[in-house]
């Protein structure tokens, strides 16, 4: 196994980091084994850990059982049990619909995988999963293993080197890499923080209904074609696939008034754009027109978001070189 395919062993103190990411096409879908498209983005969260009397998470002694992602990260990732000291950083907005719990679990899990011997990529894919999942009730495997693997990642389609297969008792996901056409996005938080498992839920209602597998087919279609577009860096008909995945989303009920006023300012400037992630608020992701990525940051700014262009991470979890003095 090639050093990329696995967290090494490391003493404490350890410190690792894991990117955000920007789902493309097919969220909401992909929880039901649709098709997806996500890339890992270059706003990353870094976290440090070394043991300690008792344990916390950026200074709060409470954290352990308040927070259910640091709660369950502990249960899944941490059997040794002895109390722990963590201090996370992150530029990624929480509750945004860019990754913020997939990279601190992505990157928690790693540092104490680390901590545990090592890690295989494919085991902290499952892991990271098991632990968001664990903390939300509820969710596909698409943001854990973006932060995991780095890069563009397509669950349950394309053609791309297999990176491993994540399981939950209901189903599985088969996750692969799709290659970096190398464009610069515009994601942009409207400032509607959104509970991912409420709006989750609320598309399983909906997708209940009689017109829900169609819907659904929808979906699939639209993100099998959008993984073959990027795949191959053909713009327009991305541009094309991403204004009818919104069009579904909005079918599915998890559109938002502060979404649509930033997907009616970014029209001008860009080429399509679309809720990403859980949707009822969170965040938009747009393809930028050529050489107006700064014009179209500037545009959302303006309408009341907080705009970042982004790139692709290659990267995906890694550990980082712990500061030689505390
Ligand atoms: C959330 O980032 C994406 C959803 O598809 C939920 C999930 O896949 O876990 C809405």
């Amino acid at each position: 196994m090639s050093s990329a395919d696995t967290i090494p062993a490391r003493n404490f103190p350890v410190s690792a980091q894991a990117p955000g990411k920007c789902i493309l096409f097919g969220e909401h879908a992909v929880v039901h084994g649709c098709p997806e498209l996500v890339l890992a983005i270059d706003l990353t969260t870094q976290v440090f850990v070394r043991g300690a009397p008792s344990s916390s998470l950026n200074s709060d002694p409470n954290a352990g059982t308040a927070n259910p992602y640091f709660r369950v990260a502990l249960e899944v990732a941490w059997p040794d049990g002895k109390p722990i000291e963590v201090r996370s950083i992150t530029r990624i907005p929480r509750a945004a619909g860019l990754g913020s719990s997939g990279a601190f679990v992505s990157a928690l899990a790693a540092a104490l995988g680390a901590r545990t011997g090592g890690i295989a990529r494919s085991q902290l894919a499952q892991r990271a999963f098991e632990i968001e999942r664990g903390a939300q009730g509820v969710g596909s495997p698409g943001d854990t293993s973006a932060s995991v693997a780095g890069g563009y990642v397509a669950l349950n389609g394309g053609p791309g080197e297999p990176l491993w297969t994540v399981r939950a008792p209901e189903g599985r996901w088969e996750v692969r890499r799709v290659e970096d056409p190398r464009w610069v996005w515009v994601v942009a938080y409207s400032g509607v923080p959104r509970a991912t498992a409420d709006a989750v839920r609320a598309v399983g209602e909906r997708v209940r209904r009689p017109d829900g597998p169609a819907l659904l087919a929808q979906f699939a279609e639209v993100a099998r074609s959008g993984i073959a577009a990027v795949g191959r860096g053909d713009r327009v008909e991305t541009a094309e696939l991403l204004r009818r995945n919104q069009e579904l989303l909005r079918e599915a009920g998890v559109s938002h008034p502060r979404v649509e006023a930033l997907l009616a300012a970014a029209a001008p400037v860009a080429e399509a754009a679309k809720i990403t992630g859980a949707g009822a608020g969170g965040s938009i992701v747009a393809l930028p027109k050529p050489g107006r990525e700064a014009e179209l940051v500037r545009t959302l700014a303006r309408a009341g978001a907080l705009p970042f262009a982004v790139r692709c991470e290659s990267e995906g979890a890694s550990l980082v070189e712990a500061p030689t003095t505390e």
